[in-house]
């Protein structure tokens, strides 16, 4: 019999302690081994739970008993989840977590940690909630050379996108229906800012390239800005807005990585993830593309991801799962997002069309969505810099041409997908 103890029971927790009891028998059968749970930390009381005898509040009651061999975190944030984390890998106990700030932010120290004292530190859970993608990356398709993905990773804001685009809902209303659901929380900014998708990105990044990258690296753009003009404009465009986190390795060694919405075409399978379910595309120099999709969030969708990694260290407690990236990149590992180049959807004030096609000559314009509005759109075709785009606006407010907003082009793949951008 295998000791498991479950720090945290909020709605992951709750979820980790459901499954296992009500998958006694097929943990048994993959693991061949049985799985009880010893301990739930928890500060607050549940009487209810079938499990109510095991709770404790105090961390070391886990770290002290050498029975307890794996520990699932599922407390979320950075402290104490780190610490303790950290604690139990350094006590010979293996860890599984679905706290994607942990990974994103300590991700290399933790697996250094793990490989030293010979256990596992495995977080399927942490990006895509139910869906494998961890594992697929880091093991399905090893053989590959992965040369970049791009996912829709949140799902409070792909529901929030998909209110505004099939129901034309403004983006206010649209995240109050989010926060009623119980998609989004009360104070939504790590959503709707892009911090949970870049966090997302920045594993997926440090599992295909094999560096860490830091979120404070990645530059991550939300949705709170976009309008009902934007959506509708990006339908005449012939595609949809999406929330992307985008990673591509360079011939240089550099990758360029970024979280942002973008314009993706109505062809491209990204656009037909709706709601809150989440779509990961990994393009590898073997397989090309390969996309996974499913329920990015959600109580079991997320406790079974958790409950796989503890079936996988139960099966693994003598030899350690190879899963590892090191913190050693270069400053510049990174590609400063301004020399990323960019197809670009702009959507100006007015009528500017002369200083437009003064300023980036031959331009695609969108036919005026909402003419009530006096708001035109045109989009930049041919990718540049994006440094040089900015600038090239700058020239034009310095006309008196006021720039209401504007969104990248989702550019995957380009070799293969000529009409991505076309
Ligand atoms: N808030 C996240 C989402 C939960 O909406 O996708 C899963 O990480």
């Amino acid at each position: 019999m295998v000791n498991l103890a479950v720090m945290g029971h909020g709605v992951v927790g709750s979820g980790v302690v459901e499954v296992v009891l009500s998958h006694q028998e097929g943990i048994k059968r993959h693991a061949h081994e049985e799985l009880n749970i010893k301990y739930v930390l928890d500060l607050k009381e549940f009487p209810d739970s079938p499990v109510a005898d095991r709770f404790t509040k105090n961390f070391d009651d886990i770290l002290n008993d050498p029975s307890v061999e794996i520990v699932v975190e599922v407390m979320g944030g950075l402290h104490p989840a780190f610490d303790f984390v950290h604690k139990c890998l350094c006590a010979g106990k293996s860890v599984v977590t679905s706290n994607k700030e942990l990974v994103a932010a300590k991700g290399a120290q933790l697996l250094a940690a793990a490989k030293e004292h010979n256990v596992n530190f495995l977080f399927e859970a942490s990006v895509g909630g139910g869906i494998p993608i961890i594992r697929p990356l880091s093991q399905c398709l090893a053989a590959n050379s992965v040369l970049e993905i791009a996912g829709i990773l949140n799902g409070t804001t792909n529901f929030i996108l998909t209110q505004m685009i099939d129901e034309n809902m403004s983006f206010k209303n649209a995240l109050a229906l989010a926060q009623e659901r119980g998609y989004a929380e009360r104070d939504p900014s790590a959503d709707v800012d892009g911090d949970d998708a870049c966090r997302k990105i920045c594993i997926l990044a440090a599992l295909a390239f094999g560096k860490h990258v830091y979120p404070e690296q990645v530059h991550t753009e939300g949705i709170s800005d976009l309008s009902l003009s934007d959506v509708a404009f990006a339908k005449e465009w012939g595609g949809e807005i999406k929330l992307i986190g985008h990673v591509k390795r360079m011939e240089n060694g550099q990758i360029e990585i970024i979280v942002c919405p973008m314009f993706v075409k109505k062809n491209n399978m990204m656009a037909a993830i709706d709601g809150v379910f989440n779509g990961i595309m990994v393009n590898g120099d073997a397989t090309g593309e390969v996309l996974f999709y499913g329920k990015g969030a959600g109580k079991l969708p997320t406790a079974s991801a958790v409950v796989a990694d503890v079936i996988d260290c139960m099966k693994h407690r003598q030899a350690r799962k190879y899963l590892f990236w090191s913190d050693d990149a270069a400053p510049d590992y990174v590609q400063d997002y301004l020399d990323r180049p960019t197809a670009m959807y702009v959507r100006v004030s007015g009528n500017a069309a002369e200083q437009v096609e003064a300023v980036f000559g031959h331009v695609r314009w969108l036919a005026n969505a909402d003419a009530a509005s006096g708001e035109t759109a045109f989009i930049i075709e041919k990718p540049l810099p994006e440094r040089t785009i900015r600038e090239k606006l700058a020239r034009l407010a310095d006309m008196g041409v006021c720039v209401q907003n504007t969104v990248r082009l989702l550019h995957f793949n380009a070799e293969e997908n000529e009409e991505v951008i076309a």
